[in-house]
């Protein structure tokens, strides 16, 4: 178990989206809430889908938005905790046994750490690294399952370990960035599970939950089920796809598009013969019937909504959810978005933004979900950091993939 953070300390996330780069420095109360220093938000250039493109143009940005941040921070800032989203994280489950040799048969905590150590040895292809190891339910002699089986006993012991992993190129990159900015990464975190850890509360947890975050080129998703943590990814679609879609149906650009979205857009069919308006400092007369502007819509989204079904289901881990969908990220602000996913999933589902998070202007922000979870993780993780000093021990942390993995109670208190 690690330790845990001291109160008072400060952290500082990051987190490069697809429209967004935010840098956010928090401090943990002594109550367990956060209290956010300061906050810059500035808008992604040179990277696509959280992937960079143009470098320059990235880095540019980047330096601009700590500019900003500095600007209203006084204090030194120097390392940071760094969320990684895109198509390419991708998860692999694997379990693991032991015999349990004691005489009487009683589970002891080194058991428990050997089943960690056979379940996480799993060897990734040479061009991926490792994120996270998340260990999951227990299994005692193959019929038992428990949370925490120190002290029962058995023949047997089994953990289910999931691991996350994202492509080495793409961290390769992000490294530089953060290295071009004269910034130290603490340790990365995958924004799914950083946006769920921000806005998930612990009786969701107990009831089982689904966590989507509608980002603009990336959707994030994480399921926790049996008090675990079933299953996450990421897909490729967002609400910039939207945007897209709209652009092309109504031969608008895509600042057009992205406007009348906000103003008139909305996941549901209509029934209506109105038209809206076009954005006017583009003196365009042009209209788009509001029937068809949602048709466009919907179809895009009850899409991304239909893929994140199949593949919960795929896995076995979106019926077992009793307290619903959580739908956060700057997307899940359009329209009747909530009502659409109840009914693709058949489930409740509810608009959150992160919780137990302080300071002005942070009210119903869902698209702060991300950064939240990631200073979140930052305050849970950081004594542990101070070990990995400056971005090369980071590296050698990622080749060797000898990364202990952070037990997602850890995170999801
Ligand atoms: N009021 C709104 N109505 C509809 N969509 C919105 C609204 N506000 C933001 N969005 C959409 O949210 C997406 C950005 O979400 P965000 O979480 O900030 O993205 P990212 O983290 O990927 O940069 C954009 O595609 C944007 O169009
Ligand atoms: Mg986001």
């Amino acid at each position: 178990m690690r330790a845990r953070n001291h109160n008072g300390e400060t952290v500082v996330g990051l987190e490069i989206a697809t429209t967004k780069v935010v840098f956010m420095v928090a401090e943990q109360r002594d109550d367990g809430e956060i209290t956010v220093r300061a906050l810059a938000t500035h808008p992604t250039t040179g990277l696509r889908k959280g992937q960079v493109v143009d470098y320059e143009s990235a880095r540019t940005c980047l330096g601009e938005a700590l500019h900003d941040l500095r600007q209203n921070y006084s204090v030194p800032i120097k390392r940071l905790f760094l969320s990684v989203s895109g198509p390419h994280i991708q998860t692999l489950r694997n379990r693991g046994h032991v015999a349990v040799l004691n005489e009487d048969l009683e589970i002891t905590e080194e058991e428990v750490q050997h089943v960690k150590q056979v379940a996480a040895a799993i060897s990734l292809p040479e061009d991926r690294v490792l994120l996270h190891t998340i260990f999951g339910r227990y299994r005692i002699d193959d019929a038992q399952s428990a949370l925490r089986p120190e002290g029962m006993t058995g023949a047997r012991l089994s953990a289910d370990m999931l691991a996350v992993h994202g492509s080495q190129t793409h961290f390769r990159n992000l490294a530089k960035l953060v290295r071009d900015l004269e910034l130290e990464c603490s340790d990365t975190v995958f924004s799914g599970y950083a946006s769920a850890a921000a806005v998930v509360r612990p009786e969701q947890k107990r009831s089982g939950v689904v966590v989507i975050d509608l980002g603009g080129g990336t959707t994030d998703y994480m399921a926790y089920t049996d008090e675990t943590i079933g299953a996450m990814g990421v897909l490729g679609v967002g609400g910039e796809h939207v945007t897209n879609d709209i652009a092309q149906a109504f031969g608008l650009t895509t600042r057009e598009a992205e406007q009348i979205k906000r103003d008139h857009g909305s996941s549901l069919l209509e029934r209506t013969t109105k038209v809206t308006e076009l954005a006017r400092q583009y003196n365009r007369k042009r209209t788009v019937p509001l029937a068809s502007l949602r048709t466009v819509i919907h179809a895009r989204m009850e899409e991304t909504f239909g893929l994140i079904r199949e593949r919960l289901e795929a896995e076995g881990v979106l019926a077992p959810v009793g307290a619903g969908i959580l739908l956060t990220g700057g997307g899940a602000l359009l329209r009747d978005a909530d009502v659409l996913a109840e009914k693709v999933f058949n489930k409740p589902c509810t608009v959150v933004s992160p919780w137990r998070l302080h300071g002005a202007g942070l009210a119903d922000r869902p698209e702060l979900a991300t950064v939240a979870g990631v200073v979140r993780y930052g305050l849970r993780n950081k004594s542990d950091s101070g070990r990995h000093s400056g971005l090369l021990d980071w590296f050698r942390v990622f080749w060797d993939g000898d990364r202990e993995g952070v037990e997602q109670d850890d995170l999801f208190v």
